[in-house]
């Protein structure tokens, strides 16, 4: 059976993740969070202290662990920098407030898109990010990019939080995902944007199956065909 490419964009807590592991599990494809991938970047640099100036080393960290996915008992995803799981540390405020520079590093996405274009190659997958289907995939048979309100995203993001013990304040949180959309947006490497041909579709008010069944059937109509 022929195994398609589904880039899966858009803003912060826009349900992007939720929903591409789903589809990636239906379909039997490899899901890659690349969000994941640029929280273990900016893990590396808060650890060793390093800054903008610093990227020479940042990359000789990056080489030095390795990011890798396993699969927990549970069926949850987990993130590896070498041999130590970094799935619980990638999500804490330091490194949320701090990779929006670490990704707007060109060096960094250069070798970061590197590594998922290898992912990529070797079959079926679902990827989520901000340039999957500007920039890392834009062959991609199935683009689309998730919107929601900045309020929507806030509580969403506020749940998953109290769920992972993180503490959190829901207003500093719109006021982090408003920051953090515009950081994403506005730089110059690589900015979160809709690529032309990706279906945008609006996640506010809407629930998880519904997302999965739309973006469900755009695959089966390009499986089918
Ligand atoms: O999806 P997330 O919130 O875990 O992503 C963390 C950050 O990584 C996000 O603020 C922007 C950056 N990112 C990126 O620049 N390009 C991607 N493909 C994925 C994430």
């Amino acid at each position: 059976m022929k195994a398609i490419q589904i880039a899966i964009d858009g803003p912060a807590s826009s349900g992007k993740s939720t929903v591409a592991k789903i589809i990636a599990k239906n379909l039997g494809y490899t899901y890659l969070d690349t969000g994941a991938m640029y929280r273990c970047a900016t893990y590396l640099a808060l650890k060793s202290e390093l800054t903008k100036e610093h990227i020479s080393m940042l990359l000789a960290e990056l080489a030095a662990h390795p990011i890798s996915f396993a699969k927990a008992v549970d069926g949850s995803q987990e993130v590896f920098l070498g041999d130590k799981d970094v799935t619980l540390a990638i999500r804490q405020n330091d490194v949320t407030n701090n990779v929006s520079w670490v990704s707007a590093l060109p060096e960094i996405r250069q070798e970061l898109v590197a590594q998922q274009q290898r992912i990529a190659a070797s079959g079926g997958i679902v990827m989520d990010g901000r340039d999957i289907g500007t920039v890392v995939l834009p062959q991609a048979e199935l683009k689309i990019f998730l919107i929601a309100s900045v309020e929507e995203r806030a509580m969403r993001r506020y749940k998953e939080n109290q769920e992972k013990g993180i503490p959190t304040d829901l207003e500093t949180l719109k006021e982090e995902i408003a920051a953090r959309d515009f950081k994403d947006s506005n730089r110059e490497v690589s900015p979160l944007k809709a690529a032309d041909d990706a279906i945008v579709f609006d996640t506010t008010g809407v629930t998880i199956e519904e997302v999965v069944s739309f973006i469900s059937e755009k695959a089966n109509e390009i499986l089918d065909k």
